[in-house]
């Protein structure tokens, strides 16, 4: 990780240029909980689109689907999270603070001491992280619904109309982006663990005795994906699930972990599920949600290998690893190396000065760019400040049009990462940013 980046620096960076806000700031903010301002939302979009496009338009056999958040409480009944999801905490009596009681040093817990004011701790008792609430207007036992703490479930009990509406064969897989919402004991770090947040999921439906064989594929796959994104392969490891570590569903889970400012944290999860879920389900609903397999003249009910992402977390993680500070002629030039695909912006477009017609022209080729990409048109200051202000939010490519433009009808194309210019003919701009995108290595 490099020195450069810090907690404080990406918070103030996302605050500053418009990513990431505190939610109901002006009422003192929400904690843990986090707006997306208008770079942010279009970094965030960007991202899932990233996985989107990889998981499903990349592979002929993964479709995708957009399930509600609320579902039916036998879901979480049948899954194992009303019984399971639960996180040990403990309670300060003195200063009223709560912590994870696997998160505090050993000999607090031991002693019952709190590890923020030295007072006494409760005993840990279990915790279900799942939010409730109600439907309809009665508050009773019958309307109780959660929102979902993961959006696997979603999938699972559309397993059998997604195999009845495609002709998917196994093995093939369904993949889905949506919020989750964890009641989360202690949130920290920004974006990184908080009670709302979403998840890039995809759940790969197999026969049972080649679990090995595609777990090892997914994680492989996945992990290589991380750098298609740009991120630094010395920031990314694999941590292997100990059995104390497993969730309740997981025969064996990898996760993928990065080198954020606080150190090693996990970004993905990918578990080998078994039949776990759809096993409950059948059981639970008494739907049958076994697949025929016309090859193999068998039916079984099918393994599920898990690749889970989150995509506020991994947000934190393209922020952290773009955040580069370099000297540029005295001054120090702060610029997020984003991947051309997820940035924000992916060209600005500015005038030399205002007169002359020069800004017209300038305006006139932006106009003409929104057709290819996102573009911001600037006229505002000197040239080598909307440089700096664009490197700062990871705007890849800079044109600057100038008095030789209106005669040859030329412009200057200039790249974030390593500061070359270079002269393009107006009418070659979409074709050679194109390209640009095409070749883009990570520096
Ligand atoms: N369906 C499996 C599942 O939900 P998980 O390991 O609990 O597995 C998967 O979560 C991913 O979701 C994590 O790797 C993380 O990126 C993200 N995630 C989980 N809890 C989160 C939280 N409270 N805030 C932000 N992201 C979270």
């Amino acid at each position: 990780m490099a020195e450069k980046v810090t907690m404080d620096k990406l918070v103030s960076l996302c605050k500053r240029r418009g990513f990431i806000f505190q939610s109901s700031e002006i009422y003192g903010g929400l904690s843990s909980a986090w707006d997306y301002g208008p770079l942010g939302v279009e970094l965030k979009k960007r991202i899932q689109n990233f996985w989107w496009r990889e998981m499903t338009q990349l592979n002929d056999n993964i479709v995708g689907i957009d399930a509600a958040i609320m579902m039916h409480p036998r879901v979480w009944e049948a899954s194992g999270h009303v019984e399971n999801f639960t996180d040990p905490l403990v309670d300060c009596k003195k200063c009223k603070k709560r912590f994870r009681a696997d998160q505090i040093p050993e000999e607090n817990l031991k002693n019952h001491v709190c590890p923020e004011c030295g007072g006494e701790l409760t005993e840990p008792r279990q915790f279900n992280l799942m939010f409730k609430t109600h439907i309809g207007p009665v508050e009773d036992d019958s309307s109780i619904v959660y929102l979902r703490p993961e959006t696997a479930q979603g999938i699972y009990v559309n397993f059998k109309n997604v195999l009845q509406t495609s002709r998917l064969k196994i093995p093939f897989g369904i993949a889905q982006v949506g919020k989750a919402f964890r009641n989360e004991i202690t949130t920290k770090n920004f974006i990184f663990r908080t009670c709302e947040f979403e998840q890039m999921e995809m759940q790969f439906f197999i026969h049972p005795s080649e679990d090995e064989k595609w777990f090892e594929y997914w994680k492989q796959k996945r992990f290589e994906y991380y750098i298609k994104l740009g991120i630094k392969k010395e920031n990314l490891r694999f941590h292997q699930h100990g059995p104390d570590e497993l969730a309740h569903y997981a025969k064996k889970a990898f996760d993928i972990q990065y080198n954020f400012p606080f150190g090693w944290k996990e970004l993905e999860g990918i578990h080998n599920r078994t039949d776990y879920d759809l096993r409950r389900h059948i059981e639970y609903s008494g739907k049958d949600l076994t697949y025929l397999d016309d090859q193999r003249r068998e039916r079984y009910i099918p393994y599920i290998i898990e690749t889970s992402a989150g995509l506020t977390r991994t947000v934190l993680v393209v922020l952290s690893d773009a955040y580069d500070e370099e000297v540029v002629e005295g001054e120090t030039r702060v610029v997020l190396r984003l991947h051309p695909l997820v940035a924000p912006i992916t060209v600005a477009v500015f005038p030399l000065v205002k007169k002359d017609g020069l800004s017209e022209l300038a305006r006139e080729i932006e106009r003409g760019l929104r057709e290819h990409f996102s573009t911001f048109y600037d006229q505002g200051g000197a040239i080598g400040r909307r440089y700096r202000r664009q490197d700062e939010i990871g705007t890849p490519y800079c044109i600057t049009v100038d008095y030789q433009s209106k005669e040859d009808k030329t412009v200057t194309l200039r790249f974030r990462d390593s500061m070359e210019q270079i002269r393009v003919k107006i009418e070659e701009i979409p074709a050679r940013i194109n390209e640009a995108i095409k070749n883009y290595r990570r520096v």
